[in-house]
């Protein structure tokens, strides 16, 4: 049986390939051809345990991903998010290969925010913000960059000596200029496209620090006692998510708005796939906040772990 580690994984895989992967991916889900049990999550330890299943018709393959948050894991020296990806074949069944899937599902995270923002952002966006300066932040900055001339990112955590890192790191490998905020209102004041990459539970961005057209993409929680949002961002923006079923599930950014009476199920605009379909459109003249709530999907791996394992096969040839 095939196994992938991460070092392989990232020279099979960029993420430019991601982003076209996981936006086709997003297109089939909103035409029904996709099974996406419901996962499940379990909390264990002093972190999260999630089991994905998908099948995406045509790949070929089914995917399951075990994937893990555990917030305290830096300090152990571990990643939070690291994840596995078993793959059956589609028509035997039989597990095909397992993949590492940290790498992957960093990539694929950022993917989604870089095609959400191609749909929401403001069309000459030039400044970016990523609050949360740890590994999903970094794939967060690298998705921006390639679908936006990005002049300028602001970066911001509340770890310093992460945030510093970021900044040393990233200002190495992407073309843009990256600054560090002092305070996380400092990064998203000029932004035009905001990224919250956190592991907090609480509001780290405030609607007041924002300006009047500016796209969220916030991609750290996935409870329904967890947020990155305050309520009056959420209730101004047009709301884009995922998918409505995950998010009315898991999504606090949502969840506790409508428990405060902010806002309803109704206050939702659509799911991604609708404006991949052109079923409806993204951002129109007099949008001001426009926000994508991703909790993330098993498409999403799917995707990612079919491309690698096509390329795979044709770097054998
Ligand atoms: N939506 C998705 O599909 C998806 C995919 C992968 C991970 N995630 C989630 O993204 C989050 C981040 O994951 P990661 O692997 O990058 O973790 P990480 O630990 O590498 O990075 C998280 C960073 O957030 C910072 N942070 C925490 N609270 C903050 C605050 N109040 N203000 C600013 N910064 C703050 C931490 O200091 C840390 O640097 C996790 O909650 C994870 O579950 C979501």
């Amino acid at each position: 049986m095939l196994i992938l580690t991460n070092s392989d994984l990232e020279r099979l895989v960029s993420m430019r390939d991601a982003i076209e992967a996981v936006e086709e991916a997003f297109g089939k889900l909103a035409q029904g051809l996709v099974q996406m049990p419901e996962r499940t999550i379990m909390a264990v330890g002093d972190g999260y345990i999630l089991q994905m299943p998908c099948y995406i018709e045509g790949l070929g393959i089914a995917t399951t991903k075990i994937v893990s948050t555990y917030p305290e894991n830096p300090r152990r020296g571990l990643p939070t998010t690291p994840a596995w990806i078993v793959v059956n074949d589609a028509e035997t069944g039989m597990v095909e290969a397992v993949l590492e899937a940290t790498y992957l599902t960093a990539l694929r995270t950022g993917a989604v925010t870089a095609v959400a923002a191609r749909y929401l952002a403001p069309r000459e966006s030039r400044v970016a913000a990523v609050i949360g300066c740890g590994f999903q932040g970094r794939f967060q900055a690298w998705a921006l960059t390639e679908v936006f001339h990005l002049q300028t990112l602001w970066a911001y955590d509340i770890s310093r000596e992460r945030l510093r890192r970021f900044v040393e790191e990233m200002g190495e490998r992407l073309d843009v200029e990256i600054l560090e905020a002092e305070s996380a209102a400092q990064a998203v004041g000029e932004a035009d496209i905001i990224v919250t990459a956190t592991t907090s539970k609480e509001p780290v961005i405030r609607r007041s620090w924002i300006g009047e057209e500016a796209h969220i993409s916030a991609i750290g929680s996935f409870q329904p006692d967890h947020r990155e949002l305050d309520t009056e961002t959420v209730k101004e923006a047009k709301l884009v998510v995922d998918s409505r079923k995950a998010a009315l599930r898991e999504a606090g950014d949502i969840l506790i708005p409508m428990r405060e009476g902010a806002i309803t199920e109704d206050h939702i605009y659509a799911e991604l796939g609708e404006l991949v379909l052109g079923l409806k459109p993204g951002r129109v003249e007099g949008d001001g906040l426009t926000i994508f709530k991703s909790v993330g999907l098993a498409i999403q791996d799917s995707a990612v772990a079919s491309l690698a394992l096509k390329r795979w096969r044709e770097h054998l040839e």
